[in-house]
């Protein structure tokens, strides 16, 4: 079975109910290629809100969650309660939770271990930093982090993995299509070599990084890219373009 191609937005701390009203509009008025699948990522406060509002085939997805089911932990969500309001996704690992929240792959490990084992569905993010790239440390990062989580998941099935290189997120720097191909195919070969080759044909892998209308075609057409992780672009018409981006 080839791999459905995949759209996620990750509307990060943006927006408000105006600005998601805005965003459903254009999603409404599409047309949205009916052959991807289309997740869009948002606040935990405006989940419900986004959820009663997105058009048919257009799920919601968390942005973070907790490892554990409930208790003393301030602040956090858990994926049971993701899945109490009816929330089947959750985007996990992203640059920002490592970087700027300090959070651990081991951290990130247990979350994507709790989060499955509740029936959410992940997107998994990995990444290297500039000087990690510089130093020619690419492929060693991106496989330290998924094999953390690799050692908790037992089922690949409800996992996307997305590689989004730091360098790359916000700045509009985007890896050309041959810099992403090339550790889409170093995920691809790691999960064939040390999973299983089932797991390594069936996952999706998406690039995250600056994606815009302009350059979305291009990734999309290199083989081990299976669709994209978006950010800014995600709050504005542009979207659509992006999902449509495999036509
Ligand atoms: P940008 O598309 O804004 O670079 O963000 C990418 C990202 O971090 C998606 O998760």
């Amino acid at each position: 079975m080839p791999r459905k191609f995949f759209v996620g937005g990750n509307w990060k701390m943006n927006g408000d109910k105006k600005s998601i009203d805005g965003i459903c509009d254009f999603l409404k008025k599409g047309p949205l290629d009916k052959n991807v699948e289309i997740v869009v990522g948002v606040p935990s406060v405006y989940l419900e809100y986004a959820k009663s509002k997105v058009p048919a085939g257009v799920l919601c997805a968390a942005q973070n969650c907790y490892k554990e089911p409930k208790g003393a932990f301030t602040g956090e969500i858990s994926p049971e309660m993701l899945k109490d309001i009816g929330i089947e996704w959750v985007i996990l690992g992203h640059s920002e939770r490592r970087n700027v929240f300090g959070e651990t792959d081991e951290l990130i490990a247990e979350k994507c271990k709790h989060a499955l084992d509740t029936g959410l569905k992940v997107i998994l993010c990995c990444g290297e930093k500039l000087e990690e790239r510089e130093a020619g440390k690419t492929e060693e990062v991106v496989v330290r982090q998924l094999t953390a989580c690799a050692k908790k998941i037992k089922d690949w099935t409800h996992v996307v993995v997305a590689y989004e290189p730091v360098w790359a997120i916000g700045t509009g720097k985007t890896a050309t299509p041959a810099q992403a191909q090339e550790v889409h195919a170093q995920i691809r070969n790691w999960m064939k070599e040390k999973i299983n080759p089932g797991v390594a044909d069936n996952t999706r892998i998406l690039y995250g990084g600056s994606v815009t209308a302009d350059n979305c075609r291009d990734l999309a057409k290199q083989p081990d890219v299976d669709g994209s992780l978006v950010g800014g672009a995600s709050l504005k018409p542009d979207f659509v373009k992006i999902v449509n981006a495999a036509k």
